[in-house]
């Protein structure tokens, strides 16, 4: 009797579970596994389509001039893994914020991009330089040639310590821009460039939040931290993008100030030693 019993209680638990899993509210992705990013749900305003657009554009002329030559690949082409890994993070989270153009290309550049971190990670110059006209060629037409669409989610396809890395160049950049005078950010340029950095950082700390652990946390702390310092990371990010766009510089630095808080947050609580 007992058995039946029990028996009953995992046919009824393993069918709430399933029926969980299709009511669920997150958004529809292709890839398997488990979907760390189902509390994001404010995609768009994470990348507006003309920003992305010319985030791409400034991307693909970045990867052409690093494959030039191959001394310029000799000495770029770690820098250059690390832009292929952006473009992955600024192509899914700009799938996730629209069913229209910016969707459609995203799963190619993703693909693409995937292929051009391995080869330049290789030092594969000939490789390196076919994938960048791939990625040229999808930016600009935006149409989704992928041959094999892309499975693994974020945290498998742009590793942490990379992740990171690209995170400090966009951070370097922040640092200056607290020390600007007000009249600088009066500019179209200079607010357009703190906007787009503003949404580079974005999309990285959508790669952050995926990358949520699944062990070691340190005692006393869990992944809702991990999550926290993540959501205070992107609503902070979205201050700067803000006070760019409204050339506010005393709202762009105390913006700037609270994505500092947030990333100091996460390191200290997850004991990571920034040298
Ligand atoms: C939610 C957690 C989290 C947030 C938020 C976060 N980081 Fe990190 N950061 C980490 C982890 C984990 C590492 C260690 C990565 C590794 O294993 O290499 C790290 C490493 C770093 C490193 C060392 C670079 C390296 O080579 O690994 C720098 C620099 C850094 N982060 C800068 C920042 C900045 C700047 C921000 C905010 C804009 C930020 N981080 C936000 C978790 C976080």
């Amino acid at each position: 009797v007992l058995h039946a019993l029990a028996l009953r209680l995992i046919v009824v638990t393993a069918c709430l579970g399933l029926f969980a899993l299709a009511a669920g509210s997150a958004p529809s992705t292709p890839f398997g596994g488990q979907d760390n990013l189902k509390d994001i749900n404010n995609w768009s305003e994470l990348m507006p389509e003309p920003i992305y657009n010319k985030i791409l554009e400034e991307a693909v002329k970045s990867l052409q001039d690093k494959t030039k030559s191959n001394g310029e690949f000799n000495q770029k082409s770690k820098a250059l893994t690390n832009e292929a890994y952006s473009l992955i993070m600024y192509a899914e989270v700009a799938r996730r914020a629209s069913n229209g153009g910016m969707a459609q290309k995203a799963l190619g550049i993703i693909a693409t991009a995937k292929e051009l971190a391995a080869t330049a990670k290789a030092k594969d110059l000939e490789a390196s330089r076919k994938h960048v006209a791939e990625l040229a060629n999808l930016v600009k037409k935006g149409n989704n040639n992928a041959a094999n669409p892309v499975k693994e989610p974020l945290q498998e396809l742009v590793p942490i310590h990379n992740l990171m890395e690209e995170v400090q160049n966009v951070n370097k950049e922040m640092v200056k821009y607290k020390r600007m005078r007000a009249e600088e950010i009066k500019a179209k340029a200079k607010s357009d460039e703190v906007q787009r950095n503003a949404h580079r950082l974005l999309a990285f700390s959508v790669a952050i939040t995926a990358h949520v652990p699944d062990k070691d946390i340190p005692k006393g702390k869990s992944k809702e931290d991990w999550f926290k310092a993540c959501d205070d990371l992107r609503k902070a990010t979205l201050e700067i993008s803000a006070a760019a766009k409204a050339k506010n510089q005393s709202n762009l630095r105390a913006a700037i100030n609270k994505m500092d808080t947030a990333c100091t947050k996460c390191h200290d609580d997850f004991r990571v030693e920034i040298k």
